[in-house]
Protein backbone atom coordinates (compact mmCIF):
# COMPACT_ATOMS: atom_id res chain seq x y z
CA UNK A 1 0.00 0.00 0.00
CA UNK A 2 2.67 2.35 0.76
CA UNK A 3 4.12 2.99 -2.80
CA UNK A 4 0.18 3.78 -3.51
CA UNK A 5 0.06 5.92 -0.85
CA UNK A 6 3.40 7.91 -1.47
CA UNK A 7 2.52 8.23 -5.19
CA UNK A 8 -1.04 10.04 -4.03
CA UNK A 9 0.37 12.56 -2.11
CA UNK A 10 2.61 14.02 -5.27
CA UNK A 11 -0.70 13.71 -7.45
CA UNK A 12 -2.58 15.64 -4.92
CA UNK A 13 -0.48 18.19 -3.16
CA UNK A 14 0.34 16.43 0.12
CA UNK A 15 -3.36 15.34 0.62
CA UNK A 16 -4.02 11.64 0.87
CA UNK A 17 -3.83 9.23 4.09
CA UNK A 18 -2.45 9.79 7.60
CA UNK A 19 -0.53 8.36 10.52
CA UNK A 20 -1.99 8.99 14.01
CA UNK A 21 0.79 8.47 16.15
CA UNK A 22 1.00 8.82 20.04
CA UNK A 23 2.97 11.28 21.45
CA UNK A 24 4.12 9.81 24.76
CA UNK A 25 4.97 6.57 23.24
CA UNK A 26 5.81 7.10 19.48
CA UNK A 27 3.45 4.24 18.60
CA UNK A 28 1.73 3.96 15.34
CA UNK A 29 -2.14 3.70 16.56
CA UNK A 30 -4.55 4.88 13.42
CA UNK A 31 -4.94 6.24 9.90
CA UNK A 32 -6.62 9.01 8.53
CA UNK A 33 -7.78 10.00 4.77
CA UNK A 34 -7.88 13.43 3.78
CA UNK A 35 -8.26 13.89 0.11
CA UNK A 36 -10.86 14.43 -2.90
CA UNK A 37 -13.42 11.59 -3.73
CA UNK A 38 -13.30 10.35 -7.44
CA UNK A 39 -16.89 11.65 -8.11
CA UNK A 40 -17.16 14.92 -6.13
CA UNK A 41 -15.56 18.30 -6.79
CA UNK A 42 -12.10 18.85 -6.11
CA UNK A 43 -12.26 21.23 -3.15
CA UNK A 44 -14.00 19.24 -1.39
CA UNK A 45 -12.40 16.73 0.31
CA UNK A 46 -14.00 13.62 2.52
CA UNK A 47 -12.16 12.46 5.98
CA UNK A 48 -12.16 9.28 7.34
CA UNK A 49 -10.30 7.52 10.18
CA UNK A 50 -9.76 3.65 11.81
CA UNK A 51 -8.14 3.47 14.97
CA UNK A 52 -6.11 0.33 16.58
CA UNK A 53 -8.60 -0.86 19.19
CA UNK A 54 -5.89 -0.27 22.29
CA UNK A 55 -5.99 3.48 21.64
CA UNK A 56 -9.43 3.68 21.18
CA UNK A 57 -11.62 6.18 24.05
CA UNK A 58 -8.60 8.36 24.42
CA UNK A 59 -10.20 11.55 22.81
CA UNK A 60 -7.30 10.34 19.79
CA UNK A 61 -9.84 10.62 17.03
CA UNK A 62 -11.17 13.50 18.13
CA UNK A 63 -8.23 15.35 18.63
CA UNK A 64 -6.62 13.83 15.17
CA UNK A 65 -9.80 14.84 13.13
CA UNK A 66 -10.02 19.01 14.68
CA UNK A 67 -5.81 19.56 13.57
CA UNK A 68 -6.88 17.81 10.08
CA UNK A 69 -9.84 19.71 9.76
CA UNK A 70 -7.78 22.75 10.75
CA UNK A 71 -4.80 21.93 8.53
CA UNK A 72 -7.54 21.43 4.96
CA UNK A 73 -9.30 25.13 5.85
CA UNK A 74 -5.68 27.02 6.83
CA UNK A 75 -3.36 25.26 4.64
CA UNK A 76 -4.51 23.57 2.01
CA UNK A 77 -7.35 26.35 1.71
CA UNK A 78 -10.21 23.57 1.07
CA UNK A 79 -13.86 24.80 0.96
CA UNK A 80 -15.71 22.21 2.66
CA UNK A 81 -14.64 18.70 4.28
CA UNK A 82 -17.37 16.17 4.83
CA UNK A 83 -17.01 12.56 6.61
CA UNK A 84 -19.68 9.73 6.67
CA UNK A 85 -20.38 6.93 8.80
CA UNK A 86 -23.01 3.86 9.18
CA UNK A 87 -25.85 5.02 11.61
CA UNK A 88 -24.92 2.25 14.36
CA UNK A 89 -21.73 3.92 14.47
CA UNK A 90 -22.44 6.31 17.66
CA UNK A 91 -18.68 6.51 18.60
CA UNK A 92 -18.23 7.87 14.88
CA UNK A 93 -20.77 10.19 15.00
CA UNK A 94 -19.62 11.77 17.96
CA UNK A 95 -16.06 11.98 16.79
CA UNK A 96 -17.72 14.60 13.95
CA UNK A 97 -19.24 16.66 16.19
CA UNK A 98 -16.43 17.12 18.73
CA UNK A 99 -13.91 17.82 15.93
CA UNK A 100 -16.47 20.75 14.36
CA UNK A 101 -18.59 19.28 11.94
CA UNK A 102 -22.13 18.94 11.53
CA UNK A 103 -24.98 16.67 11.08
CA UNK A 104 -26.23 17.23 7.10
CA UNK A 105 -28.15 13.99 5.74
CA UNK A 106 -28.77 10.07 6.14
CA UNK A 107 -28.58 8.33 3.34
CA UNK A 108 -28.75 4.58 2.35
CA UNK A 109 -26.23 2.77 0.05
CA UNK A 110 -25.02 -0.54 -1.27
CA UNK A 111 -21.78 -2.10 0.75
CA UNK A 112 -19.52 -3.97 -1.45
CA UNK A 113 -19.85 -7.91 -0.83
CA UNK A 114 -23.29 -7.89 0.79
CA UNK A 115 -24.85 -6.37 4.15
CA UNK A 116 -22.90 -5.92 6.74
CA UNK A 117 -24.67 -5.68 10.39
CA UNK A 118 -26.39 -2.45 10.79
CA UNK A 119 -26.54 -1.63 7.23
CA UNK A 120 -30.16 -1.81 7.38
CA UNK A 121 -30.32 1.68 9.68
CA UNK A 122 -28.10 3.65 6.98
CA UNK A 123 -25.45 5.86 6.92
CA UNK A 124 -24.87 9.46 8.23
CA UNK A 125 -23.31 12.40 6.82
CA UNK A 126 -21.51 15.15 8.45
CA UNK A 127 -19.66 18.50 6.81
CA UNK A 128 -17.67 21.62 7.73
CA UNK A 129 -17.03 24.29 5.60
CA UNK A 130 -14.09 27.02 5.48
CA UNK A 131 -16.38 29.83 6.29
CA UNK A 132 -18.12 28.66 9.52
CA UNK A 133 -14.70 27.08 11.08
CA UNK A 134 -12.29 29.79 10.22
CA UNK A 135 -13.23 32.16 13.13
CA UNK A 136 -12.62 28.80 15.41
CA UNK A 137 -9.14 28.67 14.30
CA UNK A 138 -7.96 31.75 15.44
C1 LIG B 1 -14.91 5.38 15.98
C2 LIG B 1 -13.47 5.57 16.46
C3 LIG B 1 -12.69 6.25 15.37
C4 LIG B 1 -13.51 6.46 17.73
O1 LIG B 1 -12.17 6.67 18.15
P1 LIG B 1 -11.78 7.14 19.62
O2 LIG B 1 -10.37 7.66 19.61
O3 LIG B 1 -12.14 6.08 20.59
O4 LIG B 1 -12.77 8.38 19.84
P2 LIG B 1 -12.60 9.51 20.91
O5 LIG B 1 -11.94 8.94 22.14
O6 LIG B 1 -11.99 10.71 20.25
O7 LIG B 1 -14.10 9.76 21.31
C5 LIG B 1 -14.83 10.84 20.79
C6 LIG B 1 -16.21 10.80 21.41
O8 LIG B 1 -16.95 9.67 20.92
C7 LIG B 1 -17.50 8.94 22.01
N1 LIG B 1 -17.47 7.54 21.62
C8 LIG B 1 -16.40 6.83 21.19
N2 LIG B 1 -16.81 5.55 20.93
C9 LIG B 1 -18.14 5.50 21.18
C10 LIG B 1 -19.13 4.47 21.10
N3 LIG B 1 -18.82 3.25 20.66
N4 LIG B 1 -20.42 4.77 21.42
C11 LIG B 1 -20.77 6.02 21.85
N5 LIG B 1 -19.87 7.03 21.96
C12 LIG B 1 -18.57 6.76 21.64
C13 LIG B 1 -16.56 9.24 23.16
O9 LIG B 1 -17.22 9.02 24.42
C14 LIG B 1 -16.23 10.69 22.92
O10 LIG B 1 -17.28 11.54 23.30
P3 LIG B 1 -17.23 12.35 24.69
O11 LIG B 1 -15.93 13.12 24.69
O12 LIG B 1 -18.44 13.18 24.63
O13 LIG B 1 -17.24 11.30 25.78
C15 LIG B 1 -12.81 4.24 16.83
O14 LIG B 1 -13.63 3.61 17.78
C16 LIG B 1 -12.57 3.31 15.64
O15 LIG B 1 -11.56 3.42 14.95
N6 LIG B 1 -13.50 2.36 15.43
C17 LIG B 1 -13.35 1.30 14.42
C18 LIG B 1 -13.45 1.76 13.02
C19 LIG B 1 -14.49 2.78 12.83
O16 LIG B 1 -15.59 2.68 13.34
N7 LIG B 1 -14.11 3.78 12.07
C20 LIG B 1 -14.99 4.81 11.64
C21 LIG B 1 -15.68 4.38 10.41
S1 LIG B 1 -16.63 5.74 9.82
Amino acid sequence: MLPRYLAYYERHGGLGKWAAVEKATGRFVGVFKLHPTESGPPEDLELGYRFHRAAWGKGYAAESSFALLRKAFTEFGVQRVFAQAMTVNRGSWRVMEKAGQRYVQAFFRDWPGGPIEGAERGDVEYAATREERLAQYS
